[in-house]
């Protein structure tokens, strides 16, 4: 079967072949080799349980296969575009911002923080109009309100860098969705500290 090269990032290759997605985590010749297949191997298998722990809350791509020795991860591939190239032509943003706030609240009150929400992570399918998210390779386990508020700021961040034309409106419309989150009032006072945290930062 064909095979195309998605992406060759830092991390990861990422392998088209028909309709699955294969993601191999490579060599990285810097690292001890020892060190390296260690952290390969945990960083493949928690993305694994990740995926699968949130396939039961947003959609996700679902798993076909994972591999210990290879390193790779073969799932489903999303037919769809990705957000970070087409957010700021959707007619719909309110709706996909929306989505957004609501999928991060059901993983937040499934313990799951995303740990990188960019909208390079997010893959839109016109068709059922959904939001797929991706990449849960910087994720983790975690009930704290800190790592739930420090995953917001990061994607209020990461909007604000990429659409920054409208980046007020999408965050304001994701925390509307996220409103259906159990802590939402607790959540949101933490990422005001934390936002205060960060220009304190900046300041001095
Ligand atoms: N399941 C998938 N379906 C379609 N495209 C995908 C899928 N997974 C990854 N991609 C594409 O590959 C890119 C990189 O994948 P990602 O998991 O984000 O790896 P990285 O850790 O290198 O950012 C994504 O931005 C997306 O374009
Ligand atoms: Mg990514």
């Amino acid at each position: 079967m064909q095979e195309q090269i998605i992406q060759q990032g830092a991390e990861a290759i990422l392998i088209k072949k028909g309709e699955e997605l294969i993601k191999r985590r490579v060599k990285k010749g810097y690292r001890i080799s020892e060190l390296d297949e260690k952290l390969r191997k945990s960083r493949t298998r928690k993305e694994f349980k990740l995926l699968e722990k949130a396939r039961n809350l947003i959609d996700v791509p679902s798993v076909k296969k994972v591999s210990d020795k290879e390193m790779e991860i073969d799932m489903e591939f999303i037919e769809g575009e990705k957000l970070s190239d087409n957010l700021d032509n959707l007619e719909n943003w309110r709706g996909v911002c929306l989505q957004i706030g609501e999928n991060i609240a059901k993983l937040h009150d499934a313990g799951i923080i995303h740990g990188d929400l960019t909208t390079s992570n997010m893959i839109w399918k016109e068709q059922g109009k959904k939001v797929y998210f991706i990449d849960f390779g910087l994720g983790f386990f975690s009930d704290r309100v800190e790592d739930k508020a420090v995953d917001l700021h990061l994607i209020k961040e990461a909007l604000e860098a990429k659409h920054f034309k409208n980046f007020e409106n999408y965050f304001k419309t994701i925390l509307q969705g996220y409103k259906i989150s159990k802590n939402y009032k607790e959540i949101l006072r933490r990422l005001e500290r934390v936002e205060r945290r960060g220009r304190y930062k900046e300041q001095y």
